[in-house]
Order: C-alpha cells, then structure tokens, then sequence
C-alpha cells in the first residue's frame, strides 16, 4: 500500500472521510501526538489498529469526538466531574474515562466496561473530526513500543507501507499524551500523567488520586514497554556532569537542559554531542519524543538529564524513565 502524507484541506479531508467510512485507517495531528484513527464504531476497523500497531490486544483505546456536547451518545452517563473537567480543559489534552455505552466496539475498550473520551484542540483534528462525523478510536499514531509522533514524518517512517494517508499538520504543539483521568467512581484517578497537571485537576474537582502502580486493569497502558528509542538510554538523576565525567565504551550523546548545557558544552564538547532539552519542562516535552527518533541512530546511548522540578515533572519523568527502560544512574 502506498502512503500519502498531504496537508490538510477540503481534499485531503474529504479523502480521509471516505478511506474511515470505508473501514480504513487514517493518521491526523492532535495538539500532542499524532493519532492513528479508524471508526470506533467498527469491530473490523479498529482490529485494524491493533494489526499495524502490533499493539497488545488488551490495552485500550481513546476515542476522540469533535464536541463534548456529543459524548452522551458513547456513554452511559456523564458524572458531574467529567463536565466540570470538560467545561475547563475540552477541547485539550485530557481523555475522560466513563462507562460504555454499546455504540463503541468492544474492541476500542478491549472488553473493559469502559470507554476513554477526547476533545482536541488542534484545528486539523477538529476539521477532520467534523468532516467525518464518526467517533474515532485513535492511539498515538507509532509502531507500539516506539516513541509517539510529534511529526507527520515521524508517523510515515514507523506506518509507512501500512496506511493509505497521514494528514500532515505540522509539529505538534506540545508534544506529549493527554492526562488520562478515570471519571466511573467517586474520586477521580489519574490513570496516565499527561499535560495536564494531577494540580490543575485537583483544582477543578476537588481531589484526584494517582493510580496505584502496576495496577494493570485500571491502567493497562502503563505496563507495557513504552518509547524506547534503537539504542540505549540512560536517565541521569545524579549530577550530569560526573555522568560525562565517566568513560563509556559506547558513542554516547547528551540531551541536556539549555542551563546545564551551556555549562558542560566547553568542558565535553569534543567528548560528546550535547544537545538542548531547551529551558524548562514545557519545551522539553515538546522536544522529547523528536530528540530521540532524531538522535537514536547516531549513537549507542543517550544520556539524559532528568526533568527539572515544575509543574510538568511527573508527566516527563514518567516518559524519560519509560524510554530509558529502567537505565537509571
Ligand atoms: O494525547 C493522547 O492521548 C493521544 C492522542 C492521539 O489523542 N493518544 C494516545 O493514545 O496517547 P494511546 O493509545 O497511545 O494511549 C492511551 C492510554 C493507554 O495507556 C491506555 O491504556 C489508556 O489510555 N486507556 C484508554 N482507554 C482506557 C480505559 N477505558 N480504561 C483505562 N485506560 C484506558
Ligand atoms: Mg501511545
């Protein structure tokens, strides 16, 4: 199969339409990573996700909707919390988790009673969203295990050959996943740390509890290896500096923050490639996935500088610490 990338305009999208309505699979921006889409109402559609993902078969889902004034068609009902989240952070990077209604496939939840719900705020996920006017299953739109797609690019190097078209709608404005919160119960839990700050929720609802680790039903996402780049990965938690200091026997290259950077980079510049996670946690989220599929076949091992301490930490810890899968110094 040949795979199209075409910028988004009423031809691309009316194209998009027909290949989803057809039961086919199409890849389009969101606000943070890009999606892999197909008929969430279609058991042989989404199967088709799963297939050229090589995606677990028990890990669920998102579905994304144009309007949350729409998702009381795809569950059974709509607790309080979900619309004070909805009416502060949809369209966004949330996915609200409540229970299903039986208009979804049982495929896009994997058998769970419930169904994650999405609204994003990117203009070319909206357009295509309204254009179909379907709810789409959409997981980020790599080859499972590899990092997420911030680029049109990045989806055509893991999907290409396996989807007819990738909407290309540029970088992705912020680079990583959607805060994941579960809405069924009394309390919501945060299931995925995203974008969103487990803070900003609280804010709104009240209170909002992490989710147990290696809660697998709650969570069955969070289990699986995640982000992995080709060559190794290692986070630095200790102070970066010694870590250059030491001799590996590998090619290694430095992802640093911009601060940290500027300070190693005279000292270790012939020694290593460094580069700049920029400033703060919002910029290096928005870089991260990119760095690793820029860099990964450049050297043995990356050496990554840990997440500076704001408000976006946990989310970017929970990546950095996945992508290093369990290299920590
Ligand atoms: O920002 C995002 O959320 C992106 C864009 C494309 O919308 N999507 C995304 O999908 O990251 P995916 O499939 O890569 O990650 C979805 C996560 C997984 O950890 C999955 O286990 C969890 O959400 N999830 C989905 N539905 C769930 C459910 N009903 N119950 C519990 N966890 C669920
Ligand atoms: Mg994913």
């Amino acid at each position: 199969m040949k795979t199209q990338m075409k910028e988004i305009d009423e031809a691309s999208l009316h194209e998009a339409a027909e290949y989803i309505r057809g039961g086919g699979l199409v890849a389009f921006p969101t606000e943070t990573v890009y999606g892999l889409g197909a008929n969430a109402q279609s058991d042989s559609a989404v199967k088709k996700i799963f297939e050229v993902k090589g995606r677990p078969q028990d890990n669920p889902l998102i579905v994304h909707i144009a309007d949350f004034s729409k998702a009381g068609k795809y569950v059974k009902k709509i607790p309080e919390a979900a619309y004070r989240l909805a009416e502060r952070f949809m369209p966004g990077a949330v996915t609200l988790v409540m229970e299903k209604s039986n208009t979804i496939s049982d495929f896009v939840s994997c058998g769970l009673a419930t169904v994650g719900i999405r609204v994003p705020s990117h203009i070319g996920a909206h357009r295509f969203l309204e254009t179909v006017d379907l709810p789409i299953a959409a997981p980020s739109a790599n080859t499972s295990k590899r990092p997420s797609p911030t680029q049109a690019k990045h989806v055509y190097d893991d999907l290409h050959g396996k989807i007819p078209l990738i909407l290309d709608g540029g970088s992705c404005e912020i680079g990583i996943e959607s805060t994941v919160i579960d809405v069924s119960g009394e309390t919501p839990i945060i299931l995925r740390p995203g974008y969103v700050t487990i803070d900003e929720i609280k804010s709104v609802v009240g209170k909002a509890v992490p989710a147990e680790e290696n809660s697998p039903v709650r969570s069955p996402g969070m289990k699986y290896k995640h982000y992995a780049p080709k060559c190794q990965m290692t986070l630095v938690t200790g102070n970066l500096k010694d870590v250059c200091l030491r001799n590996y026997d590998e090619k290694c290259i430095v992802f640093a923050y911009e601060d940290t950077a500027r300070k190693i980079r005279k000292e270790f510049e012939g020694k290593y490639k460094i580069v700049s996670l920029g400033e703060n946690n919002k910029i290096a989220s928005n870089r991260f996935y990119g760095m690793l599929r820029a860099y990964e076949n450049d050297c043995d091992r990356i050496l990554c500088e840990c997440p500076k301490d704001d408000a976006l930490r946990d989310s970017l810890l929970n990546r950095m610490m996945k992508a290093a899968g369990g290299n920590i110094v």
